[in-house]
């Protein structure tokens, strides 16, 4: 089982439209030190491609759809991201790719750490190599 969810927000909604706020407690597993957004890709462009090493993420598909590929190691699965009411909530030691953008995707990621290269795993073989040796199962 690939350690993962799909966190269901809370919408605070009237007639004039929609809104979801996210602060760590109840709703949201940490506080936010980092966000960006990644918009304009094309289709079949594969971006992600890498694993972080104490990170943790919460992506949202805040306009269109997207898919992501998540893989621990043993297994991979592909979550479909097409919802603002829902973020996709990604713990350390998983490599992700993520792909098949609509033309009007837009995908925001809250970051529990500020960016650090040396989090990233970008190297599909070391991160096999650095999971098997936490895999104590
Ligand atoms: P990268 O993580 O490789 O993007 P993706 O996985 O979406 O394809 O990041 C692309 C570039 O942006 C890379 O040079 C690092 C830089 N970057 C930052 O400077 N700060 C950030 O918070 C992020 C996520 C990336």
């Amino acid at each position: 089982m690939i350690d993962y969810c799909l966190l269901n927000f809370r919408v605070r909604g009237d007639h004039s439209g929609k809104l979801v706020a996210l602060e760590k407690g109840e709703d949201f597993p940490f506080e936010i030190k980092r966000v960006y957004y990644i918009w304009a890709t094309d289709r079949d462009i594969i971006r992600g491609k890498h694993a972080h090493r104490a990170l943790e993420q919460v992506v949202i598909c805040t306009s269109g759809s997207c898919d992501f590929i998540l893989d621990n190691g043993r297994e991979r699965e592909t979550v479909h991201l097409d919802n603002p009411e829902q973020g996709l909530y990604i713990r350390n030691n998983i490599w992700r790719e993520f792909t098949n953008f609509s033309d009007d995707c837009v995908v925001m990621v809250l970051a529990s750490e500020h960016y650090d290269e040396s989090d990233y795993i970008r190297d599909y073989e070391t991160f096999l190599k650095e999971v098997a040796t936490k895999d104590y199962c």
